[in-house]
């Protein structure tokens, strides 16, 4: 059965019919479409924040004025929807110019300038509708130097719990080279952010956006994803997503020993502070198979087998994978996330790659380097 998820009267009619416990919003466009405001009105259980909280990924200049407000750290920065006004903002700044679309653009709104001229023909591209309804306004920033991590909490809104860290790899090809993709792989935790610094992004970043959303009559209730730039000064906020990503949520959920449903229910209910939510210490890792083409056109229908892969070893995730006449093919761009654990990220990623050589999907392609600033350091250079 499918179901249309901008239909909320349809959602909501479903979830009464077959008396449905709990319901997970995942992506962030029914989120920021107020689909958990649709079912919670229902009495329908909850787990993601509502369509005000979901701001937090939805506006990057809502985020952006938050952490004004609350003095959370994070990229100096000008919002406007004057192209006039942005144009001249440009004087305050300096090379690379970072120029964010303000709405969801499916992660095609951030736009870094080596020059003015490419910012000004950036800028014209947003203001002239090249990014829809969500280039009405835009944000200007400093360019951050540093290394990029990503923290997870889980809130009901007032209790916050840390889901622990992971690194993606957002470019298509080896050594972080060509376009941006929604990720290539990732592994958690990134050892890069350590006990302190998961420490000062909590009290710096998180617990005052949990707090101020909360005071300002938005609780965000849920999981929060925190994209940060590792900075000489300390982490600071890039940006937020609403939801445990993709193909970040692999490798948090190899790593999860308590059971999900119940740390689900508790954010959804208010109860999060009694929940239990371990984390195994190992690394889990994950490398992203997806159809040739992408992040372009992928192609579709290509034939995979996975026969060959140890059910007692990897892990393999479907995400872009159908069944046609009893055979399993390639449906989308990222098809598969193939992910293993191991003591290490050396050892999780040997283990993961070992899995990777037994699919057969000669119509797909992967990276081969997932985990190479880890491994690096493990090895000491
Ligand atoms: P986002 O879609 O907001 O995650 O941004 C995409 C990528 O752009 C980030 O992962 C960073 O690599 C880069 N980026 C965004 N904002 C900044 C910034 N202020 N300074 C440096 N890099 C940035
Ligand atoms: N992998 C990043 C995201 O899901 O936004």
């Amino acid at each position: 059965m499918s179901l249309e998820v901008t239909n909320h009267a349809a959602v909501v009619a479903f979830c009464a019919e077959r008396g449905i416990g709990l319901v997970v919003v995942g992506p962030e466009a029914p989120l920021v479409d107020g689909l958990s405001d649709s079912l919670r009105a229902a009495g329908v259980p909850v787990f993601g924040p509502s369509q005000a909280a979901a701001q937090l990924e939805g506006s990057k200049g809502f985020t952006k004025d938050l952490c004004a407000r609350a003095g959370i750290p994070t990229a100096g920065y000008v919002r406007t929807a004057s192209h006039d006004e942005a144009r001249a903002a440009l004087a305050r700044f300096s090379a690379p110019y970072v120029l964010k679309a303000d709405g969801l653009a499916a992660g095609k709104g951030v736009v870094i300038a080596e020059t003015l001229e490419e910012a000004e023909a950036a800028l014209a591209d947003m203001f002239g509708g090249g990014f829809g309804a969500a280039g009405a306004q835009v944000v200007i920033e400093e360019f951050m130097e540093g290394e990029e991590a990503s923290f997870f909490a889980l809130t009901d809104g007032t209790t916050i719990v840390s889901f622990g860290s992971a690194q993606d790899h957002k470019r298509v090809g080896d050594g972080d080279t060509g376009p941006n993709t929604g990720g290539m792989g990732a592994y958690s935790p990134a050892p890069v952010l350590t006990p302190e610094l998961q420490a000062r992004v909590m009290a710096e970043i998180i617990e005052p956006t949990v707090r101020t959303m909360r005071e300002e009559g938005n609780p965000y209730q849920g999981v929060l994803f925190a994209g940060l730039m590792l900075t000489p000064e300390g982490p600071k906020l890039i940006e937020y997503n609403a939801r445990f990503g993709d193909p970040e949520c692999q490798v948090l959920m190899m790593r999860l020993k308590s059971d999900l449903v119940p740390i689900l229910l508790a954010c959804a209910h208010g109860e999060l502070a009694g929940a239990e939510v371990a984390l195994r210490s190992e690394t889990a890792l994950t490398v992203v198979m997806a159809a040739k083409g992408y992040p372009g056109t992928p192609e579709k229908g290509g034939a995979i087998d996975l026969s060959g892969v140890e059910p007692d070893g990897a892990k393999v995730f479907h995400a872009g994978t159908s069944l046609k006449d009893g055979t399993l093919v390639a449906n989308g761009g990222r098809v598969l996330a193939v992910t293993a654990m191991g003591a290490s990220v050396t050892e999780a990623q040997r283990l993961a790659y070992e899995a990777v050589d037994k699919v057969n999907f000669p119509s797909g392609f992967c990276r081969r380097d997932i985990g190479w600033r880890e491994v690096a350091r493990e090895r000491g250079v």
